[in-house]
């Protein structure tokens, strides 16, 4: 089948890579000419596990091409997929303009049937703009051509959208039309082969699954957060009570770690789209809001925790912090706790020390050369002459940490765990100040 995907980050990147992969013909594209043409070098702009040699593979088989010629992109797939950004504009609300401007370029260039598929995370009615942007386009044109527009949400996690994509719990396609049905059923048909994952319903409803889907798990982080701060506060552990709810099979283990706030860039933005959309039609979403509002907070627990231990001065310590990335596997630092801690950290006159894997470039990027940033090669010259230890990420290769040894490295043994990764008494045995989150010390 033939392909085309406009887009090349994250979505756009890895939808094209999977589907060449099980044998389709699919056609890359992007405004960003040296994106383009870092790609065709085999140059992956992103860490994703296993993405890199998923695309050369299939570049290496002429599956997979990469291009900025947008009439020759829309010449080739009958399936148009629409995987651009939505950033949020100044009130929170998704900014649609690439959205639109691609529809557009399709009308522009099309000369037979396409379907075009909104894969973007796009507010619920986004298809009939875009709907009505081709056929606007198409007017202008004085032609009559037919084509659908369908909405094929993507449910990938960074760090693992291969394994998400290519064995997801479900593919849902909003559509109106039966054609559009058969072709996306033939798109899909090699991920869907041991069980039906495809759910077909209205364009709506599946626009509104996306947002749902994630701030269903943005609201089980925040309850989890909020009671993991009762818990500090009431002398309980919240390790015994996540275990203690999540026994519950009507509640499920899955996303109630509590920890430093949710960052990336899907849940964040989405809880705020969504209680814009409500807005707009006239709904005060009360409990999005809360879930925001508690995210927000929680993220500041990190520096007030650091702050209450050093007796609210923090001018001129040098804090060591393990993990810039909003979560592992992960060089993104799109709303991470990380970021609201360095900068209430500057703020303070404090200098920060730091490691992460893979997000030190990206860290560089967002925040340039300047004293008060050191970032170091690992995390043992990370802690070395530092004051205090901050872990704001879960890298594997932060969880093995000798409690002896780390309060021997720090001036002061202070150590604020965001992420829960150490026994509480283990580190208060060894005679460190440790504060975790929900774990009994409070400020
Ligand atoms: C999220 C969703 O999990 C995907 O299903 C969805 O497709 C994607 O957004 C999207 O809309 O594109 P992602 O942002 O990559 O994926 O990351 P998650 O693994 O979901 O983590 C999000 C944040 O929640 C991280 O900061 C993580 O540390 C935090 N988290 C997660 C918790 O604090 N506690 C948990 O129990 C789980």
């Amino acid at each position: 089948m033939k392909i085309t995907v406009f887009g090349t980050g994250y979505v756009g990147l890895v939808t094209g890579a999977c589907l060449a992969d099980v044998g389709h013909s699919v056609v890359c594209v992007d405004i960003d000419e040296d994106k383009i043409a870092r790609l065709r070098r085999g140059e992956i702009p992103i860490y994703e596990p296993g993405l890199e040699s998923m695309v050369l593979r299939n570049v290496e088989a002429e599956r997979l091409a990469f291009t900025t010629d947008a009439a020759q992109a829309v010449r080739h797939g009958v399936l148009q997929f629409i995987a651009v950004g939505t950033p949020p504009d100044e009130d929170g609300s998704a900014d649609l303009q690439y959205v639109l401007a691609v529809a557009a370029t399709i009308g522009h260039h099309m000369e037979e049937y396409k379907v075009v598929v909104d894969k973007s995370t796009v507010p619920v009615g986004t298809a009939d703009r875009v709907q009505e942007r081709i056929s606007g386009v198409l007017a202008e044109r004085g032609v009559e051509l037919a084509f659908d527009v369908c909405s094929n949400p993507e449910f990938l996690k960074e760090g693992s959208a291969l394994e998400d994509f290519t064995r997801g719990a479900r593919i849902v396609v909003g559509s109106a039309a039966a054609r559009v049905d058969e072709l996306m059923r033939e798109c899909y048909a090699p991920y869907n082969r041991n069980h039906e994952k495809m759910m077909f319903m209205s364009v709506r409803a599946a626009e509104l699954t996306k947002y749902a889907a994630n701030a269903m798990l943005a609201t089980k982080i925040s309850f989890m957060n909020e009671i993991a701060n009762l818990a500090e506060r009431l002398g309980a552990d919240i390790e015994d009570v996540r275990r203690g709810i999540g026994s519950d099979p009507r509640i499920g283990y899955h996303f109630i770690y509590p920890g430093c706030g949710y960052g990336g860039s899907c849940f964040p933005k989405d809880v705020q789209a969504l209680s814009r959309t409500a807005a707009k039609v006239g709904y005060n979403a009360e409990l999005l809001e809360a879930v925001e509002a508690v995210n927000r907070r929680q993220k500041t627990t990190l520096f007030d925790k650091l702050s209450a231990a050093f007796g609210g001065d923090l001018q001129g310590k040098t804090i060591a912090l393990w993990g810039l990335a909003f979560k592992p596997e992960t060089d993104d630092m799109r709303d991470a706790p990380s970021r609201t801690l360095m900068e209430s950290l500057w703020s303070s006159g404090a200098v920060v020390q730091a490691y992460d894997p893979e997000a030190m470039r990206e860290c560089r990027r967002i925040y340039g050369e300047r004293d008060d940033l050191i970032l170091v090669a690992d995390r043992v010259q990370a802690v070395r002459k530092a004051d205090a230890l901050v872990i704001c990420t879960e890298w594997k290769e932060f969880r093995t940490l000798d409690a002896a040894w780390i309060r021997d490295q720090l001036r002061h043994p202070v150590v604020v765990d965001g992420r829960n990764l150490y026994e509480p008494e283990v580190m208060r045995a060894a005679g460190i100040d440790y504060y975790a989150v929900g774990r009994g010390k409070t400020l």
